[in-house]
This record gives C-alpha cells, structure tokens and sequence, in this order.
C-alpha cells in the first residue's frame, strides 16, 4: 500500500496534535546511542571482510595540466602491489559541489593540486602507501591558470539568472537620511567531518556492494552506476552510521569510485580509506567570499535599500557556487534591491556544499552590517531588526508560511538579559566585556521522499535508504512512528542507509527530518486505516497508545488486531507548489558574550545563547544539538577557522587539523540553545516540521563579532577576527 502527498497547499491536518502516545517532541535518546558509545555502531572502514585488498590514493603534486605519462609498471612491480588503477580510470571532479547528481567525468588531466592520480591497491595498508608515494607523473602543465580572486586577470563571472534588481538601489542610498557601503570578508573553510572518507567496495557475481560514509544514497549510487556504467539494481550503498557529513558526504568522493573500480578489476573487496589531508583536498570546502553590503534608511529606522554583492570561487565548469545571498532577498524589508553574484574560475581545490551553503556566510555578514546600521541609527539592534521584518516576502511580494524572527529575537534576549550598550564600557581584569546580537535564517526545502513501514504483532520497523550523519533521523523517525502507532520506543525499529531500502532525498539541506518525517507519517497514516477498518470505526474515531487500539467502549491490543504476516505501507511525499506560493524559512537569535584583553587581543567568548524556531519539534534534544553544534560553527566562523590557498598554485596550506584551527573544548564555553516548542508550519507538511540542521550556523557567528565590537569598540570585517584583526 502507498499513501503519497504532493505539497500543493496548507496542509489540512492537525492530526499529530491528537495522538495520545506522547512520544513526539520529548528529548528521547537516540536508541542507537548505546551502540555508538559502545564502539558496536560499525562506521564506514570497520569491516574487515576476508581476503580484503587495500588502495591508497596517489596525490597529483602539480603542476596542474595534462597527464602525459606515469610510472604505472615500475610501481606495480613493488611488494605486494596488486593493481594500479590509473587516472584515466578514475573519476574526475567527482568532489560533487553541490551537484550530488552530477556524473563523475573522466579524462587526463589534473585540475587542482592534491587531486587523485591514480590508487594503488595492494595486500596490505602499508604496501599501498608506500608505492602509492613512489608514484609519479611527467605532466604537460598548462599557462595562464589562476589562483587569486584578487589576482589581475582572474576570470570572473556573473551569470545573468543570479543577479536581481528591483527599484533604485543608488536613488535610494544618494537619498537616504541614513546609509552603510562596507566591503566583508569570509575565509575559506573546511566541513572537516570527524570521520575520514571511506569506502570498502566488493565487486562479487556482477552486484557491486559499498560500505561508506554518504549523506544521500540515492544520489550516491547514481553517481556510481555513471561512473562505472553499471544498472542501479547491481549497485548496493550502505551507509547505517556516518560520523558527520556537513556536505562533504553530499556527493560520491573519489574514495568511493575508485574503490569500486578497484575490486571490479580485482575481484577482491578493496578498502579505500581516506587520510585527513587527502580529505581536505578532494571533498568539498566553502568558497571564501567577498561580500558588499550596501543599506539605506529613512530617518525612523525603516530601511528601504538593500544591496548584497559577493564574489565566490570555483573550478572551471563546476556547476555549483557558494549561494551567499540565499536569504537576503526575504530576510529583511526595503523596496529598492540589488543582488550581485560573481564567480572567480580558479584552479584551487574543488569549492562545494559546506553546512548551510549560503547563509553561513551570507547571512553571518548580512548581520555584521546590520549591528553596524543599528549603531548609525542610535538604535538598539533588536529594535532596528524588528522594525525591518517585511509583512511579506519583499522580492517575491508573497506571504510568509510564518515569520518567527521577532518571536525568537525577543525570547532570546529575555533568556540571555540583553541591555543595549555603547562600546568599551566594561574593562575588567584586562578584559574588555561586550555583548553582541544577530539573527539567523534559512530558507527551508522539501523534497520527493519515501520510507516503509511494517506493522506486526511485535511492532513497527522504519526502512528508508535516509541515513543518520549524526543528526538524529533514528530517533525521529522512531518518534513519528511511534507516535502515530500508539507504540512506545521500544517498539519500533528504524533501519537506516541501505540503498534497497524505499528512497529518501537523503541528508542534506535540512530536508531530511521534515521531508522523512512526513513520508514516515504518510505510511502510518495508512496503517491507521488498516487498524481502524478491522475495528469497524474511522480512523479519526481512533487512539493508538501503548500497543492498544481504542474507540469508543472498544479497546483492543494491536496483537489481536495486526494479522500474523503484518501490515506494511509506503509513505511517499513530494515538493509541490506550496513552496512558491508561500515564503518558507526557520528563524533564530544568538546572542553571545566575549572578553577582549585589552593587551594581546585574544577573545574569549564567555557564552552564547540562542533562541530557534522551526515549526515542530520532533526531538528537543537532537533538535537542540543541531543548534549547539551550528553555534559551535558560527563561533569558529568567527574567530578560529581559515583555510589558506597558496596564491602561486592554488595549493592548500592547512589542509590538516592541527593547521586549520576548529573550535576546542576550552574555546566554546555552555552554549544554550532554546527552541519555540509551540511553533508549527503548516505550510511545510502535515507534521508542521521544517528544517533544523543548518539553522544554527546561519549568521549566529555575527553575535560573535558584534560582542567583539561591543567590547573594545573595533569593527572587524573580514573573517576569521583573530587577535591581528583586533590591535
Ligand atoms: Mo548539507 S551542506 O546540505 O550537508
């Protein structure tokens, strides 16, 4: 059986709000806690099949250009060498950007320093390693590349259907009793996933099975059936746990294909695991970016210009580039508008998807000059962004499903106790304290997905090709499920990240609790029915809870009513209209409170609170965890992360952990982050959900730097605000 929902309009059901099993929302652990924390979750390069092969990934040093020869023979003659899977062999570019579908291509030729040259395979680790470093290529380097967006000459480009305009942005700013035209910068900067990519492909009787770590499966084994020419059915991707993912997971690494390619020319399983640096170089990082913020406002605080300008890079004929000004065209009021967006070519590691693409960065800066505006303004910064919130989307001239900002501004600075201040009012110990404020948005997506649920005389079992990057879906889904059934935790199963599974969208862009979720309850929807009709009632005469059924005088267990063989139904949701005809976005606060020494520069931030709203909740504390871990980000946006290309090559400098700087334990104090519990979207789906994953980082680091300016009275406008930035 299959229920399936096009979101074409408000959804027309309050449904959840009746369940009576209470499981919904609650902060329930994730019921695959115990096997993580036990070391028993098997991640992507865990399993040790019998007569596995190992492949190292050979680096291309440079320079870039055409592949003329390699010394291939010699290295397969090395101790216990079993292949050499040449460049030619592998996919190019397969660091996807944002293009999960995109089909790896293949060719001769190097694009970027660090890029995959060939793999290696051989009996053991070591012996892979070690040829794998004894690789080299005599190569045809091209002229004329270029590595700096600044540089003379860089090719930049603006495609037309990203630029916007409506009314007379210079009108406005000549005019205007109030302006700000300031020039921002972000680093580039790396998703850095706790866990390396990795894949073990075993090729065996035509089926092609791949344990690793990806974020979308559907996608994934697409890109794999390009890549090798194979049918989707011989292609298995399993991926139960993966140990964070951030977009670099998005699309298939080059791990991955070449592993695949590995054991089909072997026939053994091969293990392709990647080392840190090689991750850093051949999945995805964000652009830096150059952003120019342009505001106008009349004399009571009302803006009515906005101009957002910013210049990204990538590689030549990379489809996707960083969408920095993603929110800008909703987020706040203004009728005079223009939105720039360029695009320098450079020969430097593939730029791609990194949590929140576009917002991270846009927004982060969009809030920096909106503190700067507030301050020109004489105005406290809560106040001027209130006074801004548009009654309707400004670009478009459509209604908002909802607008929480001022909802969550104000929750947020009661928790916090926000007082408006003048800079440098507080020196103590050698510290200049300040506070600071920003807002967070982001748009919020839905797209075509399904999930199964069986019912039986035991329980429920959850199965979707949907995985878990960390995020939480094992717990929601069983929540949902749950919830809908009448069935306490216990009762339900949810298995996650095998390709055979029915289809999810998969992790990414925040969909994956809101769009999962609602497949999830569209097939328990179904099942209701079931249940209903063998009790001859309606299914909304109907209460599930604790494994019984009741309505009216009757009350039944489920074991009496579920026949031996079980029940089973498909949910399947797609994005429809609704979302263009309404404006759909999740809304936050940060607030956040820093030390300055007056001496070395050094910030400390003392703590950070935010308030989020994004419609339903299905479980505050994975919900609050992806909130606390996107300030986390914002705080390393802030002042630690900085990834460094060299501008003669394009090579990346700091492509490790020890060299790119995230936030450490002693650099995030108690971050508290609360969420709206009484929200609820019904434009978004019948579960009212949307997105949370990327909420949190989507210009909450702005609080960061805004406290900074507070503290010791110094505006910092490129990113990160290291202590160089501050004396
Ligand atoms: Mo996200 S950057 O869509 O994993």
């Amino acid at each position: 059986m299959t229920n399936e929902l096009t979101l074409d309009k408000k959804a027309d059901t309050r449904r959840l709000d009746e369940m009576a099993q209470g499981l919904l929302g609650t902060p329930m652990d994730r019921p695959e806690g115990v096997l993580k924390v036990t070391g028993k979750a098997i991640y992507a390069d865990e399993e040790r099949p019998s007569n596995l092969a190992y492949g190292y990934l050979v680096r291309a040093t440079g320079p870039i250009g055409r592949i003329v020869s390699t010394n291939k023979d010699e290295i397969a003659k090395m101790p216990g060498v079993v292949a050499v899977i040449e460049e030619a062999d592998l996919p190019r570019n397969s660091v996807q950007g944002a293009t999960p579908t995109a089909a790896p291509t293949r060719g001769d030729r190097i694009d970027y320093i660090g890029q995959p040259l060939a793999l290696v395979v051989a009996d053991g680790f070591e012996e892979a390693r070690h040829a794998a470093q004894a690789m080299t290529a005599v190569m045809e380097a091209d002229t004329g590349l270029h590595f700096d967006p600044e540089a003379p000459g860089a090719s930049i480009e603006t495609p037309e259907a990203k630029q916007a305009s409506q009314g007379d942005l210079d009108a406005a700013m000549a005019s205007a009793a109030f302006t700000l035209d300031e020039e921002y910068h972000t680093s580039s900067m790396h998703s850095a996933a706790m866990e390396p990519h990795a894949t073990i492909a075993e090729w065996k009787d035509g089926k092609l099975t791949m344990r690793g770590a990806y974020q979308m499966l559907k996608f994934n084994q697409k890109s794999v059936s390009d890549a090798l020419d194979l049918d989707l059915s011989q292609i298995r991707l399993l991926s139960p746990f993966v140990g964070g993912g951030f977009g670099s997971k998005l699309g298939i690494a080059p791990e991955a294909i070449a592993a695949a390619l590995a054991s089909k020319a072997v026939g053994r399983p091969v293990s392709v695991a990647m080392h840190r640096r090689q991750v850093f170089e051949t999945t995805t990082h964000r652009s830096a970016t150059k952003q120019k913020v342009r505001l106008a406002a009349d004399k009571d605080g009302k803006l009515i210009g906005v101009g957002h300008d910013n210049l990204v890079y990538n590689l030549p004929g990379e489809k996707f580039s960083e969408p920095t000004t993603q929110a800008t065209p909703f987020t706040y009021a203004g009728e005079n508008r223009v939105i720039g967006h360029h695009i320098a070519r450079l020969h430097r590691p593939a730029a791609g998807s990194v949590r929140a693409p576009g917002e991270a960065v846009g927004a982060t800066v969009f809030e920096m000059a909106m503190d700067e505006m507030a301050e020109k303004l004489d105005l406290d910064p809560i106040e001027f962004r209130v006074r801004n919130i548009p009654d309707l989307d400004p670009s478009k001239g459509i209604p908002f499903s909802e607008n929480r900002m001022e909802a969550v501004l104000r929750d947020g600075a009661e928790r916090f106790g926000w007082k408006h201040t003048k800079p440098k009012q507080r020196l103590e110990d050698g510290w200049w304290i300040g506070t600071g404020v920003a807002a967070a948005v982001r748009v919020n997506m839905m797209s075509e997905t399904s999930a199964r649920v069986r019912l039986t005389q035991d329980g429920a079992v959850v199965e979707t090709d949907m995985t878990d990057i960390g995020t939480g879906t094992y717990a929601i889904l069983t929540q949902v499920a749950g919830e809908l059934l009448g069935l306490p935790a216990n009762r339900v199963e949810t298995r996650l990240g095998d390709s055979d599974f029915p289809k999810a969208f998969g992790s990414g862009g925040s969909v994956g609790a809101s769009s999962s979720g609602t497949a999830v309850y569209l097939a328990c929807m179904e099942l209701r029915q079931n249940i209903a009709a063998a009790l001859g009632v309606e299914e909304t005469d109907l209460t599930l809870k604790d494994g019984r059924a009741i309505s009216g005088n009757v009350a039944k267990p489920l074991t009496e009513i579920v026949p031996g063989e079980g029940w089973s139904a498909t949910g399947t949701v797609k994005g429809g209209k609704a979302g263009s005809l309404v404006r759909q976005a999740t809304w936050g606060s940060c607030f956040a409170e820093v030390a300055v020494n007056a001496v070395t520069g050094e910030t400390r931030v003392r703590r950070m609170l935010g308030s989020f709203a994004a419609g339903r909740i299905l479980n505050e504390k994975t919900a609050k965890s992806q909130c606390i871990g996107g300030m986390t980000w914002g705080l390393g946006m802030a002042l630690h992360e900085e990834l460094v290309h060299d501008p003669r090559d394009g090579h990346m400098v700091n492509r490790d952990l020890a060299e790119y700087h995230v936030p450490a334990n002693l650099d995030v104090p108690q971050i508290e982050a609360h969420l709206l519990m009484e929200d609820r979207d019904d434009w978004a789906n019948p579960v009212q959900a949307k997105g949370i994953g990327e909420l949190g980082i989507s210009g909450t680091g702005a609080a960061v730097i805004n406290a900074i300016y507070n503290a010791c009275g110094v505006r910092i406008r490129s990113l990160p605000g290291t202590l160089d930035k501050i004396l």
